[in-house]
C-alpha cells in the first residue's frame, strides 16, 4: 500500500455544538475527541505524516499522543483555509496522497481508511459517502429521490499538489472536493461501511460517550 500523510483541521470554535470551548477538546469517553480522532489513524502501517491545524495560540489536549509523525501548524479563518495551511506546512512531495479529515469525527473505521486509500489512483480525488436514511423534503415541499442523495463524510483525499491548487481556488465550500471539482479533478465516492458521526450538535455529545466507550473501540 503506498504511504500516505494526513491532515486534520482542528481550529474550528465548535460553535454549534453547546460548549464553550472549541469541540475537539472536549473529552468523549475519557479522552479528548482530537486525540481520539488521531489515534484512529496512528496504527496505520501506510501513515507517513500527520499535520494538526490549530487556532492561533491553541496548545493541544493534555492528552495528545506523543508520535515523532505529528506536527502542529496554525490554522486559519475557514476550515478550506485550515486545510491549505496544514498542507502547506506538511513540506511534502506534490505527488503525495494526502487524506483530510475532521477533528469531529472519532468514528471513522479502519476498514474506510483502507477503501479510500484502495480507491486513490492518479488523477483523482476519493471521498467517503453514506446513504440517506430518511425521507428528505425541501422546505417548499418537494420531496427529493433520496437514492440520488449521499451524506458527504470525511476522510477525503488527493495527491497533496492537486489538493493546494485547488483550495487555493476563489470558490468556497464546506469540503475538498468542493474545491476539487471546480479544478476539474474528478471526485469518486467511496461508500462508507460505518456510521462516521461528526459531533456536530449538542445532542452528539451522549451518543458519542457511548460509542467511546463500547468494548473495542
Ligand atoms: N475547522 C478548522 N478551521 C476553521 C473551521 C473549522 O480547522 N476555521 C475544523 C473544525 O475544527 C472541525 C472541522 O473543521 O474539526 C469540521 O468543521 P465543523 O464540524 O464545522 O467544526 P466547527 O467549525 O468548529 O464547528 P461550528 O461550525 O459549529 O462552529
Ligand atoms: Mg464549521
Amino acid at each position: 500500500m503506498n504511504p500516505f500523510y494526513l491532515v486534520i483541521p482542528a481550529a474550528g470554535i465548535g460553535l454549534r455544538s453547546g460548549r464553550t470551548g472549541p469541540k475537539q477538546f472536549e473529552t468523549v469517553g475519557g479522552h479528548s475527541l482530537l486525540t481520539l480522532t488521531l489515534s484512529r489513524f496512528l496504527g496505520h502501517p501506510a501513515l507517513a505524516g500527520v499535520m494538526v491545524a490549530l487556532a492561533p495560540n491553541q496548545s493541544p489536549p493534555d492528552d495528545f499522543p506523543v508520535d515523532p509523525r505529528i506536527r502542529l501548524c496554525v490554522g486559519g479563518d475557514t476550515r478550506a483555509l485550515s486545510v491549505l495551511k496544514a498542507c502547506q506546512a506538511l513540506r511534502a512531495p506534490a505527488d503525495a496522497w494526502v487524506l483530510v479529515h475532521d477533528a469531529a469525527r472519532p468514528f471513522v473505521t479502519h476498514d474506510d481508511i483502507d477503501a479510500l486509500l484502495d480507491s486513490l489512483a492518479d488523477d483523482r480525488a476519493v471521498y467517503l459517502v453514506g446513504a440517506v436514511a430518511d425521507t428528505l423534503r425541501t422546505h417548499d415541499g418537494e420531496t427529493l429521490p433520496r437514492e440520488r442523495i449521499h451524506r458527504v463524510l470525511t476522510p477525503q483525499g488527493a495527491r497533496l499538489g492537486t489538493l493546494i491548487r485547488a483550495l487555493d481556488l476563489p470558490v468556497t465550500g464546506t469540503d475538498e472536493v468542493s474545491y476539487l471539482q471546480a479544478a476539474g479533478v474528478p471526485c469518486v465516492p467511496v461508500e462508507s461501511m460505518g456510521h462516521n458521526l461528526k459531533i456536530t450538535h449538542p445532542g452528539d455529545w451522549a451518543l458519542a460517550d457511548a460509542l467511546a466507550r463500547q468494548p473495542g473501540f
